[in-house]
């Protein structure tokens, strides 16, 4: 049986769904397993012994997040000749988010066969521009999500290339609308995080879930070390709503991860 291995990035928790799903739908045809790519292991072995390997990560500012980034970068020389499936979470739009990571994929030398993006619910929690939504509406999305979930899974187990977002135009759009200005500012915000010291009751729960362990306990007060990759999953699960990062104040809350409600039995997922 051929090896299917996936790799995600996941803030909050709708990508993790994604790449879950896609594993799940594919143990029928291949011998699955997938990986968190912020545990602390390496992967080499993994990407190499694989026949397809899938990346999945939410998109930020039309960029891929600068962990999966930094994946691809170590990992150059396992993914040469790897043939590369990439699924992209989002709101609403990236115009290229995956041919974005695809690009890089191929200078390495990837074959890049199959990718697509999967509009999900919002993570955004100190904000309202977007709104997040609730309910019927949450339950509507992920359907649709799934239905091309199943549609994109069946592309892989039956090899038929698909690439979405690798056009010219949705180059275009994503770039001059989005990840130019976003690159442009990421490097300064990695300190953005803010914890409100009235709020905060030391939990610690924040610092635990940090995926790339930038904050601590200083002198009692949590505190940033200027390495934040913008995924906001301690903004969504802090119980006291103390920590913002690009808004002053959590509007939106929906308790962070809200998408595992609606993830099949996980008696499948893995090994
Ligand atoms: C900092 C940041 C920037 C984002 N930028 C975009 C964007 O450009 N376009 C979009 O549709 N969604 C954007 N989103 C929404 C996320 O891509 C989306 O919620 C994703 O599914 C989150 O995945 P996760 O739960 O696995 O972290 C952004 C989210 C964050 C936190
Ligand atoms: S999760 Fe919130 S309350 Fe708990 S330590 Fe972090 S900022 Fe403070
Ligand atoms: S500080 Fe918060 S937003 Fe930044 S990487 Fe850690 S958990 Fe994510």
């Amino acid at each position: 049986m051929k090896k299917f291995r996936a790799f995600y990035f996941s803030g909050t928790g709708n990508t993790k769904f994604v790449a879950t799903y896609l594993v799940r739908k594919l143990s029928v045809f291949f011998d699955v397993d997938m990986f968190d790519i912020t545990q602390k292991a390496d992967f080499a072995a993994e990407i190499s012994g694989a026949d397809i390997v899938l990346v999945a990560f939410p998109i930020y500012g039309s960029s891929p997040p600068i962990p999966m980034r930094n994946f691809v970068h170590r990992y150059g020389k396992e993914f040469y000749a790897k043939t590369v499936a990439i699924a992209e979470t989002q709101y609403f739009f990236s115009g290229d988010g995956s041919a974005s990571l695809g690009r890089t994929l191929r200078k390495k030398g990837a074959i890049v066969k199959y990718a697509e993006h999967f509009n999900m619910p919002n993570n955004i929690a100190d904000g309202s521009v977007f709104k997040v939504k609730n309910g019927d509406e949450l339950s509507g999305i992920v359907h649709n999500a799934v239905r091309r979930l199943d549609a994109f899974s069946q592309k892989i187990a039956f090899d038929k290339k698909f690439l979405r977002g690798f056009d010219p135009v949705s180059h275009a759009v994503g770039y001059f609308c989005q990840r130019k200005w976003w690159r442009k500012g990421e490097k300064g915000k990695r300190s953005a995080v803010k914890v409100d010291r009235q709020k905060c009751v030391g939990c610690g729960i924040c610092i635990k879930s940090c995926p790339v362990g930038n904050l601590k306990f200083e002198n009692g007060q949590v505190v940033p070390s200027g390495n934040c990759v913008f995924c906001y999953r301690c903004v969504n699960l802090c119980p006291k709503r103390a920590i913002t990062l690009f808004g002053s104040e959590v509007k939106n809350s929906y308790g962070g991860l809200p998408v595992g409600e609606f993830l099949p039995p996980p008696d499948k997922f893995g090994k």
